[in-house]
């Protein structure tokens, strides 16, 4: 079955594909689809977000669409940036404007009180069904960046029980534990009860045919 991705984000998508292969999905993404620009994400939370983007590339391909929503949300800045995570820093900014300011308002924050979470929304829609799916895990944000590898908030973003940041863990290991990962592996699951009951119910419809 063809599934949509719908994200040009070369990060996102080489997270999510892994997870989402084995389950036997033809996977595209919105690079497939040149013509569909950008889809204006004006929801309040997440949910909306990621619904607003799933529903968009269903109507545009007509083919079954999974998009996520993510936030980081900050205890010392009640919750912020949250659903502004992509735009914390001003519209048009880089992922190290964003890691800038959010090091720049935490400087006077010590270490017990610098706790944050990563909280994904995955939303999958084929037009007759929407499903959702939330995964979070905890952190706490470091005062300067460590480690190269993800994107976004990663290299400030430490987890305990790893003793890493997001970026300086492999790929592998950052999908094990993140937002993300949990997310989608909970769709994951959710997508494989449904369309093998699906494709149960056609075969044995033809079978009492
Ligand atoms: P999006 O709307 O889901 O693309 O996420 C909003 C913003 O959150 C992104 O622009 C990134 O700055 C940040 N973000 C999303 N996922 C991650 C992640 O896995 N690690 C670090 N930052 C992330």
């Amino acid at each position: 079955m063809k599934i949509v991705l719908a994200t040009h984000n070369p990060h996102k998508r080489a997270e999510l594909i892994p997870l989402l292969k084995p389950l036997g999905f033809d996977i595209l993404t919105l690079d497939d689809f040149p013509t569909i620009g950008e889809i204006i994400e004006d929801g309040e939370t997440l949910l909306e977000n990621a619904l607003i983007k799933a529903r968009s590339v269903h109507t545009l391909t007509g083919l079954p669409s999974l998009a996520d929503d993510t936030g980081l949300e900050v205890d010392a800045l009640n919750g912020a940036p949250g659903v502004y995570s992509a735009r914390f820093a001003g519209e048009n900014c880089s992922y190290s404007d964003n890691v800038r300011k959010l090091l720049s308002v935490l400087s006077k924050v010590e270490p017990p009180k610098r706790t944050a979470r990563f909280k994904t929304i995955m939303a999958f829609t084929d037009g007759k069904l929407e499903l959702t799916a939330e995964g979070i895990v905890e952190g706490q944000i470091l005062h300067q960046p460590k480690g190269v590898a993800g994107f976004g908030y990663d290299p400030v973003f430490y987890i305990h029980e790893m003793e890493k940041t997001f970026a300086q863990m492999t790929s592998n290991e950052k999908s094990k534990i993140s937002h993300r990962g949990i997310a989608v592996r909970k769709m994951a699951e959710s997508l494989h009860h449904l369309y093998s009951s699906v494709n149960r119910s056609k075969t044995l419809k033809k079978e009492t045919a």
